[in-house]
């Protein structure tokens, strides 16, 4: 089906938002070193994801994808562990609450690249390339730190490889087991009433656990009680870097891009005739695509038609990310032409960039609440066009940062100078991440609008 596709021929097509390489020879270099490192996933990882949201474009599973809007090279230990666990603890109250299956894909391991509006960012006199993520340069507002530097491609692998090594030894090595599920709250049961309702949660999945034991069952003896899936995505934006981790599946012939599970192309760059939708039309992974409020009926047939022409279920997840005073009207067109024409696509909801906006204070933020609304117009208009609301893709850490107004704990404007730590786009602390867990818990069990707090 792929005749004229190859790795590299993006390159005949227009891209938006690469870096001005100064180095054209080191890039080629580094992409070549690049060429020859060992894949970070391998395909069939990617088809079980294909197959796992082959279930969520039927109704019997729900799409969680979360993590950083940027990742940090400098991401500890521990704020790594902290990520999956805020992740984790989401995925138990969906579960446990929605009662329905989850499949879990993090925006982790290799979420590196930001787009920007602007190519240069002014601070006073001085006016420098923007910051672009840790893989094109660095966040510090100096000509050095700002310079792209294509040697960046090489350590954004390194560390996607480390992070990757370890999500893999702690959701395979008990971290993940679910008698942790009480320990994974232990620093914010205390103060938060996410937490406060978490704990009961706790406490009962503890008990059946408890029961089942005492009937002679050892969790560790069964996966699905000891281990979970998590799978990795990130934005396919610098096509240089993807190109590179690109292989062919021995037992499929099949290409697919080994650098994360699932990859997707974003609002800036989901041109028809662009570069990204010409480089992702050839990879057997799973993808996604972004879709802003002026996205159009053609439009999205088109991606469809681009992205997964064999209409294979759970290849192609649709993000909408319109905005909560603005989904109402663009949404249910685009669901009811994907309908009509039959694609069997997972319908996600990305409720954070539709919804930035600068505080009083001089903050980019998002409210909890503008957040939690655009969640619930996004079932409503499923609701109202009999499709799947198929899940939810949120940007969150594991830090107690500051970024996100609102949530149980009721953060106002003066708070975010506590604890803004964000490279890029501000987002849901772990606190806000669970309640919001709940809320669409909520939602899912009876289709009942949640309380909207402000
Ligand atoms: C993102 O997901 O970080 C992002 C830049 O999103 P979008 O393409 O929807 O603006
Ligand atoms: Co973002």
């Amino acid at each position: 089906m792929n005749n004229n596709w190859n790795p590299g021929s993006w390159r005949k097509f227009p891209a938006k938002h690469q870096p001005d390489w100064p180095d054209d020879a080191e890039l080629e270099q580094v992409q070549k070193t690049l060429a020859d490192q060992p894949p970070l996933v391998f395909a069939g990882e990617a088809r079980n994801l294909t197959s796992q949201l082959a279930r969520v474009v039927e109704g019997n599973a729900i799409l969680l994808q979360a993590g950083d809007c940027a990742e940090s090279f400098d991401s500890s230990t521990d704020s790594i562990r902290d990520k999956l666990r805020v992740i984790l603890q989401m995925a138990i109250v969906l579960t446990y609450s929605g009662g329905t299956p989850l499949v879990k894909v993090g925006r982790i391991a290799g979420q590196f690249a930001k787009p920007r509006s602007n190519p240069t960012e002014t601070q006073g006199e001085t006016e420098l390339p923007s910051f672009l993520g840790q893989i094109v340069n660095d966040v510090g507002f100096t000509v050095d730190e700002r310079r792209p530097d294509p040697q960046r491609l090489l350590t954004a692998y390194h560390r996607a490889a480390s992070t990757l090594n370890l999500l893999r030894a702690l959701t395979r090595g008990g971290y993940a087991d679910l008698n942790q599920v009480s320990s994974w709250n232990r620093d914010f049961v205390a103060s938060s009433p996410a937490g406060e309702r978490y704990a009961q949660m706790a406490d009962e999945i503890d008990r059946a656990l408890r029961f089942m034991a005492a009937c002679g069952l050892d969790s560790n003896t069964v996966p699905a009680l000891h281990e979970v899936d998590l799978f990795t995505s990130h934005e396919a934006l610098l096509l240089n870097y993807e190109e590179a981790l690109t292989r062919r599946d021995s037992l499929t012939g099949d290409w697919y891009d080994c650098s994360a599970h699932m990859l997707w192309v974003g609002e800036r760059t989901r041109e028809l005739d662009g570069a990204h939708v010409e480089f992702l039309r050839g990879v057997g992974n799973p993808l996604g695509c972004k879709l802003g409020p002026t996205t159009t009926v053609d439009e999205v047939l088109g991606i469809c038609e681009a992205l997964n022409p064999d209409r294979v279920p759970g290849k192609l997840t649709l993000i909408s990310r319109m905005g909560a005073g603005k989904i109402a009207d663009g949404l249910p067109a685009l669901l009811a032409a994907v309908r009509e024409a039959g694609h069997p696509v997972v319908w996600a909801c990305d409720p954070m960039h539709g919804n930035t906006y600068t505080s009083e204070g001089g903050r980019k933020t998002r409210h909890f609440d503008d957040v939690l609304s655009e969640i619930v117009s996004f079932f409503a208009a499923h609701e109202s066009e009999g499709t799947h609301p198929g899940g939810v893709h949120v940007e969150l850490t594991g830090d107690p940062v500051t970024e996100c107004l609102g949530g149980s704990d009721d953060l106002v404007d003066d708070d975010l100078e506590r604890a803004y730590e964000t490279m890029c786009d501000p987002r849901l602390n772990g606190r806000q991440s669970v309640d919001l867990a709940f809320r669409v818990a909520e939602l899912l069990r009876s289709n009942v609008t949640p309380t909207l707090g402000r």
